[in-house]
């Protein structure tokens, strides 16, 4: 046991007084993990393109940053529309600390083993949510006649020529399957991946491209045919699809509170998953195709969820749902079987009363009357926006802290809720800390 001091350092936490059902509506951004593909894809480009409907979020911006050291010349039209130049790339070396900040930096292989033949970036970081392999994405650009390296912290790739081949995946992998297509848009010949990941922001990806002059076919299926393409020309204005975790991460806002919500700027036809885990738990839900209503008078009822690839129940909506579990009648469980430390966040919501037993990749949740406030600690992105949704629900005063982790996400999260009727603040805490681990 040690106990150390954080003197003066700049400490963010939200505070939330709970106990207000939501009700209103609210705006859902672009999807983030469509923007931090469609933004690296834009190294394809031998020209300038725009892109509108981007979430103003931490993800993008480091990405802006990344994107300007390789050559690229960024204006912003508004918060959410950027328009890209990137007709002269002039660096083919993505600067190693921005790269290690987050996963999706794993899309500048593929775009620039595309465009140049040439890559190198640090070694891909992210929220830790387990092993996070990229065997995948290795095995994909090999294929295409890639020489891969994983030196010390870094991924060198090089290619003479990439030729397009048939790759089977052997895991269904969103960030394999759009790097695979990303190195093979320019790529001589065609390429068909099988046992593709089957997500919106896939598709969403493929559009932007086809858009930009590529010729992707049969994205949002298991099989995608890509026939390569001599140059993206660009010229052309791309708005990214809106954010079916946001959204969903609404939803289940909407029935913990007992609240009613009304989210627009969505496509529900994604939401499909989310909406019946929604209903199941006792949700009500009118769906009007782009926009959709939500509303809960009564206490949630357990339910049972497996998160699985799309068009199963998303992973990346499990922390929230689990808020929900958490307070319902009854005992559920879910099972995680995309990432294996997925369940941080029930370590915390039992710090709030919740009773969650969590082993491996298996919770249990004995449902409990209430929540009560507690300092609680985010653990990854979704963890985050779980607790928000929790401290909303909680008799009392929460306080969240790690907010860097939401706010690589979420555009301007407390704003949005704040807005429905939530009680909710941000403060810099600039006094001195004391810690004990
Ligand atoms: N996997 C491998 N080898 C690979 C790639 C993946 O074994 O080469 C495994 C992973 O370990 C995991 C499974 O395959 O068990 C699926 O991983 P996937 O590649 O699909 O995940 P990802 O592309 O790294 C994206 C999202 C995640 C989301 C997952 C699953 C981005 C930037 N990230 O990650 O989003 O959880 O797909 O849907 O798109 C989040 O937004 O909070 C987030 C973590």
């Amino acid at each position: 046991l040690y106990i150390y001091f954080l003197g003066g350092i700049h400490l963010e936490k939200l505070v939330i007084t709970g106990g207000t059902p939501l009700k209103g509506e609210v705006k859902i951004s672009g999807a983030k993990n469509a923007a931090v593909a469609i933004l690296p894809a834009t190294l394809l480009i031998n020209g300038v393109c725009t892109i509108s409907n981007l979430p103003n979020i931490s993800d993008v911006k480091i990405y802006c940053e990344i994107l300007e050291s390789l050559g690229a010349k960024i204006s912003w039209n508004n918060p959410n529309e950027i328009t890209i130049d990137t007709t002269n790339i002039t660096s083919t070396d993505a600067p190693l600390d921005l790269t290690r900040k987050f996963r999706a930096s794993y899309y500048i292989i593929g775009s620039l083993l595309g465009r140049k033949g040439s890559v190198k970036v640090g070694m891909p970081g992210g929220c830790k949510l387990g092993a996070r392999p990229i065997d995948q994405h290795i095995k994909g650009f090999e294929a295409l006649g890639a020489s891969v390296t994983v030196g010390q912290g870094n991924i060198c790739a090089t290619a003479k020529k990439l030729t397009g081949t048939s790759i089977y995946m052997d895991i269904t992998s969103v960030g394999a399957t759009i790097n695979i297509i990303l190195a093979s848009v320019l790529a001589e010949g065609t390429t068909i991946i099988d046992n593709a990941a089957k997500e919106p922001h896939i598709v969403d990806v493929a559009n932007f491209l086809n858009t930009m002059g590529a010729d992707i076919r049969g994205a949002g299926t298991d099989t995608i045919k890509i026939n390569g393409v001599k140059e993206l020309v660009g010229n052309a204005t791309y708005s990214i699809v809106p954010d079916q975790i946001e959204a969903g991460t609404f939803m289940v806002a909407a029935v913990a509170s007992k609240g009613d919500i009304t989210l627009k700027n969505c496509i529900t036809k994604h939401l499909e998953s989310i909406t019946a885990k929604i209903i199941e738990v006792g949700g009500i839900v009118e769906d009007f195709g782009d926009s959709i209503r939500v509303y809960c008078k009564k206490r949630p009822h357990k339910a049972n969820i497996k998160t699985l690839p799309y068009p199963g129940f998303p992973t990346d909506m499990q922390s929230q749902m689990g808020v929900i579990l958490s307070i319902a009648e009854g005992t559920s469980i879910i099972n995680e079987s995309i990432w294996e430390s997925r369940f941080q966040y029930t370590e915390e919501l039992n710090k709030m009363g919740a009773k969650i037993t969590a082993q491996g990749k298996t919770a249990i949740f004995e449902g409990v009357n209430e929540l009560n406030g507690a300092p609680v600690y985010a653990s990854d992105l979704r963890a985050g926006a779980a607790l928000i949704v929790a401290g909303i629900v909680a008799k009392g005063t929460t306080e969240i802290y790690n907010l860097e982790y939401i706010d690589r996400g979420y555009e301007n999260i407390e704003e949005k809720f704040r807005n429905l009727g939530a009680k909710i603040i941000r403060v810099n805490d600039d006094e001195k800390e004391e810690y004990t681990c």
